[in-house]
């Protein structure tokens, strides 16, 4: 098995750098434009791996595409992250053109592989890839759900006082502040969550969950990495071992939901074949709601990048 890895950046080294530690591949391949950067990185972790105990291989290297050659699963992470004022969708046109350019090296290069798509506006650069790759939408889909599924229960843990382990939860909708988490599918150890923590409470971390993103943008004047790269990773993991987890993942969808022609984040099994199949809730009208809401956000700016596509043919 073989990773690439793009964007050697916060997000993109802290994923291979799970990945090596999980020895999820024979080999991965960090690359980035600013030479020297990914061979450094790479370097680095490589010889962590006599202390950390693991033999996968990690390679770096600036922009040769050669090298990642035959990669099974590449994961997008290049592009700008937000700054504080910011929102995802200012990042737009500059991340579509990266992810436009590096999606065509990918085919050109591993026309076989697995695209997971973590550069923001999410939705849309994941709608980018695919457009520019002419992939089953089975084999690009973007990683946004387990991160702010992982905010959440990482949020109701420690208001429970309980074990992260122990809270299992569905978290729909756009990687924005129109995303929509799920109390009615959100469990502790199988017990519903209402019956563990009041209203006011609940909605409270519901809100900050929305907003999860924005909160460590505002405490360290870039976006989160640790929690992102450890989600792609474990999307990669599902990936290659062929578990048939089921995780909230940003998908193409034709008729699911209601929903035709829109990346949008629904729960989904994810095996040796990407999306192997998109779970169906069934939502109540209230939840339907939010959905929709949402996907109107995100349709929006998929507009945003289809009119670019079109001005610039
Ligand atoms: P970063 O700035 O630390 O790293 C980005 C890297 O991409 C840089 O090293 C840069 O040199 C590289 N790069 C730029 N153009 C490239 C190209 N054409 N080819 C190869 N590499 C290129 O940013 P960070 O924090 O790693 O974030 C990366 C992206 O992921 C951002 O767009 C950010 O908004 C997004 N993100 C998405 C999340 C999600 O849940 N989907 C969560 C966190 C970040
Ligand atoms: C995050 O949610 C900004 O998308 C990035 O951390």
């Amino acid at each position: 098995m073989k990773v690439t890895v793009v964007g050697a950046g916060n997000v993109g080294a802290t994923c291979a750098n799970v990945i090596a530690h999980k020895e999820l591949c024979n080999e991965v391949i960090l690359l980035d434009i600013k030479e020297g950067v990914a061979e450094g990185k790479s370097l680095d972790m490589w010889q962590t791996s006599p202390i950390n105990l693991y033999d996968t291989r990690i390679k770096g290297c600036t922009n040769d595409y050669a090298q990642t050659e035959g990669s099974d699963v590449v994961v997008i992470t290049s592009g700008l992250p937000r700054k504080p004022g910011m929102s995802r969708d200012d990042l737009i046109a500059t991340n579509a053109g990266i992810v436009r350019s590096v999606t065509e090296n990918i085919v050109k290069y591993s026309p076989n592989a697995i695209i997971i798509v973590v550069s923001n506006p999410l939705d849309v650069m994941t709608y980018c890839a695919f457009l520019t790759s002419g992939f089953p939408s089975s084999k690009v889909f973007g990683m946004a759900g387990i991160l702010d599924t992982a905010r959440y229960r990482a949020f109701l843990a420690e208001a429970l006082n309980v074990s992260p382990k122990d809270i299992q939860a569905v978290l729909m909708g756009g990687h924005g502040d129109t995303m929509v988490p799920l109390p009615r599918y959100t469990t502790v150890a199988g017990i519903p969550v209402t019956e563990m923590i009041d209203t006011e409470k609940l909605d409270a971390i519901v809100e900050r969950t929305k907003k999860g993103g924005g909160e460590l943008v505002n405490l360290m004047g870039t976006s989160a990495w640790y929690a992102p790269g450890a989600a792609a990773a474990q999307m990669v993991e599902a990936i290659v071992r062929d578990q048939k987890r089921i995780f909230p993942c940003c998908a193409w969808l034709q008729g699911e939901y209601g929903m035709k022609d829109i990346y949008l984040g629904v729960p989904v099994k994810l095996g040796r074949n990407g999306i192997e199949e998109v779970i169906q809730l069934d939502l109540n009208n209230d939840e339907k709601e939010l959905l929709k809401n949402s996907a109107t956000a995100v349709k929006e700016v998929m507009k945003v990048l289809d009119n670019m596509q079109e001005a610039a043919k």
